[in-house]
């Protein structure tokens, strides 16, 4: 009788677990980034969304090995394959990164040395970890500028950075980024200095690496709609926690986090009629050394009261099927989560409907009361 081949189940290729960086000042260790964690799939997009300062970079860079600030502390761990990057040597890690890890930035020049041409920077990189002669790394470079869309690839290799425009810069960056077919691509903010057709163009270029070139893609924005064309998964990180994570569609669908919700409702609608001003959300995150003791949203939250104040609230299902706090409206879809309070009260936000949420009007008094007027400042009034 044949043996039954065991199921084999797909193991992530990054597992990062309770990623913890932390810089010295003053005397003390000032923590940036908290616990934050999160799973990539082999060739899945996962959003890293939140506002400037919320440590999206700080995240990539730490996995990257790239932080080197005297005294910096980095625990918890992050396994690629299995391999853990926290405390890797920088040999090992050198020899991942270009191979296996890449990371584009938003600003191209960064990548680039103005003084050779970007076809001879591309042709180095390939040559620095295949046994390849000039002509074959060339032939390959003019191959990967022509699969990301660059036109006259061959002329355009003997460019100079400067002589490109900023989309084509960013496409010959994610070229080098691929030019030895990395299984992760770290793009932080690839498309914040582009503008919108071309910021569209690298989008669906970004989208198309799966198929093409297998690569899972961690993308750093702090655009809820980039997030939205692109992503499978997102993870809204603020102040250095994680606010929300899950499936792109249903966290967009159903947030279950005050914070998405206000980010959410900042996006434009696509149909109806345009609001005069999209709403935004009043005052700025914390600086790291002025987190509230208890939600660091709690400063900013239309629906903070008493709970909130204490300990940073964990991270929970949000509007789990069969849970007794499942309520008219949440979200079933599993892999949800929310570091709220709210629906561990049994009172998640209702469904997005257009821009507008708001709590379950069936919810106790206790999410309920506290609620001002006025969700969030329409910006109103300033200049
Ligand atoms: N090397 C460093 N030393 C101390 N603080 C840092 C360092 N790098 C970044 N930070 C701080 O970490 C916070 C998060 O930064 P960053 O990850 O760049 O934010 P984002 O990419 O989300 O805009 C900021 O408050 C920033 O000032
Ligand atoms: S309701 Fe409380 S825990 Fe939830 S986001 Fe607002 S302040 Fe934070
Ligand atoms: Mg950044």
């Amino acid at each position: 009788m044949p043996v039954e081949a065991p199921l084999s189940i797909p193991t992530p290729l990054l597992e990062v677990h309770n990623l913890c960086v932390s810089f010295p000042s003053r005397g003390r260790m000032i923590p940036i980034v908290e616990n934050v964690s999160f799973t990539l799939g082999e060739r899945d997009i996962l959003g890293l969304v939140g506002e400037s300062g919320s440590g999206k970079s700080v995240t990539a860079m730490a996995l990257m090995g790239l932080i080197d600030s005297p005294g910096v502390q980095i625990t918890g761990s992050a396994l690629f394959r299995g391999q853990d990057l926290v405390g890797l040597p920088q040999k090992a890690l050198r020899r991942l990164r270009g191979r296996e890890i890449a990371m584009i930035f938003q600003d191209p020049m960064t990548a680039f040395t103005p003084v050779y041409t970007i076809g001879w920077q591309i042709d180095e990189q390939i040559r620095a970890h295949e046994r390849l002669s000039r002509r074959q790394a060339r032939a390959r470079t003019v191959e990967l500028l022509a699969d990301m869309g660059v036109p006259d690839p061959a002329r355009t290799a003997d460019r100079y950075p400067h002589q490109l425009s900023g989309g084509l810069r960013q496409r010959a960056m994610i070229a080098m980024a691929l030019s030895c077919n990395p299984s992760l691509l770290i793009a932080d903010e690839p498309t914040t200095a582009l503008d919108v057709t071309v910021q569209a163009q690298i989008l669906d270029l970004i989208r198309s690496l799966r198929s093409t070139y297998g690569s899972s893609v961690l993308l750093i924005t702090h655009d809820m709609g980039v997030v939205a064309e692109t992503c499978d998964e997102t993870l809204v990180l603020y102040s250095g926690r994680v606010a929300e994570s899950g499936p792109t569609e249903a966290l967009f669908a159903h947030p279950g986090h005050p914070y998405t919700a206000a980010l959410l409702a900042s996006i434009p609608p696509l149909d109806g009629p345009r609001p005069h001003r999209l709403p935004a959300i009043a005052g700025a995150p914390p600086a790291p050394l002025e987190r509230p003791a208890g939600c660091a949203f709690g400063p900013r939250c239309t629906f903070v009261h008493d709970t909130c104040l204490n300990t940073p609230p964990p991270l929970v299902p949000t509007g789990t099927a069969g849970s007794p706090h499942q309520m008219h409206g949440a979200s079933d879809q599993p892999g949800q989560f929310a570091a709220c309070v709210l629906p561990a009260e049994g009172t998640p936000l209702l469904p997005r409907v257009g821009n507008a949420f708001s709590v379950n009007p069936a919810a106790p008094p206790s999410a309920r009361t506290m609620t001002p007027p006025a969700p969030f400042s329409t910006g109103e009034g300033l200049p």
